[in-house]
């Protein structure tokens, strides 16, 4: 049985890097699965401050991204991860296999809690590898759609499934990460050594899948170039590497094919063809977007049937997990 869990958080503009890394595999493995779970990890979320009103417009937004990026809520289960008191629940069991050291030794962490400090980073921040363990293992995971820096925390998922089956009895599968090689790691427009992130300091540093045309062509014409005008992948050039990279992605062709295509033509000509490529790709899920988001109460009412039927499923683990560990009546 191939069951697939992922997620997003709803923190900030869904980007290239989310969908390439993420999304587009969802939408093939939705035909593949036996069981395909995708949540809006809003508790995830909030392990940052956010604001109430743009938080809540940011769940229903990704909602909607997922819908027009092809998620089909006839194969899949589209919910809010609040919604469904099980996750919470479980992390918190979950809590008392997990140690101090594996949380510390979360790349995540340390980098997010740099931004500020230890002593001011929330509880949450530094739990946050065992919610995500918690909504993985409460579906029966096989596979775990994500980028390369949600790795760290779908092996601690699997160690700490493990060590619950060895001091409990067998009671969680072990879920592995699915990653894509071609678009494990999109890197940052404005600096090729860091990935492209929602939280970046600069608007400069992504393109948002509902930017506009002018928007995107405009950032592709800003994006960092490397020393050499030569258009060819190449450790020595991390900039142009990932502008092929994305390249690649979003046009029918491979990264080889483009390389040719462009020999002996210069970056200027290369970026005006690589922005076309980016908005025609993204054209047909912005217009799907507009339509979804318009109606509000349809999009609910998919999160709502989504809500009931994730119950179903995370019950039945929570059930099991509460009867193991000698918990209740
Ligand atoms: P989040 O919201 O940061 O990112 C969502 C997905 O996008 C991928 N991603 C990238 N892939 C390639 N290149 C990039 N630059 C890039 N940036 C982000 C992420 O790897 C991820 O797959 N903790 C998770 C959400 C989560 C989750 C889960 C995922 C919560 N529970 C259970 C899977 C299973 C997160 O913060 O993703």
């Amino acid at each position: 049985m191939k069951k697939v869990f992922s997620g997003i958080q709803p923190s900030g503009v869904i980007h290239l890097g989310n969908y390439l890394g993420a999304i587009k595999q969802w939408v093939e493995l939705q035909d593949e699965a036996d069981q395909a779970v995708f949540c809006i990890v809003d508790l995830h979320a909030i392990t940052v401050p956010q604001d109430p009103k743009t938080l809540k417009q940011n769940i229903l937004s990704v909602a909607a991204l997922y819908l027009a990026a092809g998620i089909d809520p006839n194969k899949s289960i589209i919910f809010v991860q609040s919604s469904r008191p099980e996750h919470a629940e479980l992390a918190w069991i979950l809590n008392t296999v997990t140690k101090m050291g594996e949380l510390s030794r979360m790349t995540q962490f340390k980098d997010k809690s740099q931004k500020t400090s230890i002593e001011s980073a929330s509880v949450g921040l530094f739990d946050y590898p065992v919610l995500m363990a918690a909504d993985i293992l409460l579906y029966g995971t096989t596979h775990v759609p994500v980028g390369e820096d949600q790795k760290q925390h779908v092996e601690l998922a699997r160690d700490l499934a493990l060590r619950f089956n060895s001091r409990y009895g067998t009671t969680f599968t072990v879920p592995e990460p699915l990653i894509r090689r071609e678009s494990a790691r999109i890197m940052g427009l404005d600096d090729p050594a860091k990935k492209m992130s929602k939280s970046a300091q600069s608007a400069l540093n992504y393109i948002a899948i509902l930017d506009d045309a002018e928007t995107i062509a405009n950032k592709i014409k800003r994006a960092v170039t490397d020393s050499e005008s030569e258009i060819k992948v190449g450790a020595e050039k991390p900039a142009i590497t990932n502008l092929l990279n994305i390249f690649a992605e979003v046009s029918d062709q491979s990264v080889a094919e483009i390389e040719q295509e462009f020999q002996g033509k210069n970056y200027g000509q290369f970026k005006k063809s690589l922005a076309e490529a980016i908005v025609a790709y993204l054209k047909p899920i912005q217009e799907k977007y507009d339509k979804i988001i318009q109606d509000e109460d349809s999009l609910k009412k998919i999160l709502e049937d989504g809500s009931r039927r994730a119950k179903i499923l995370a019950e039945k683990t929570l059930l099991d997990v509460k009867e193991k560990i000698g918990l209740g009546l």
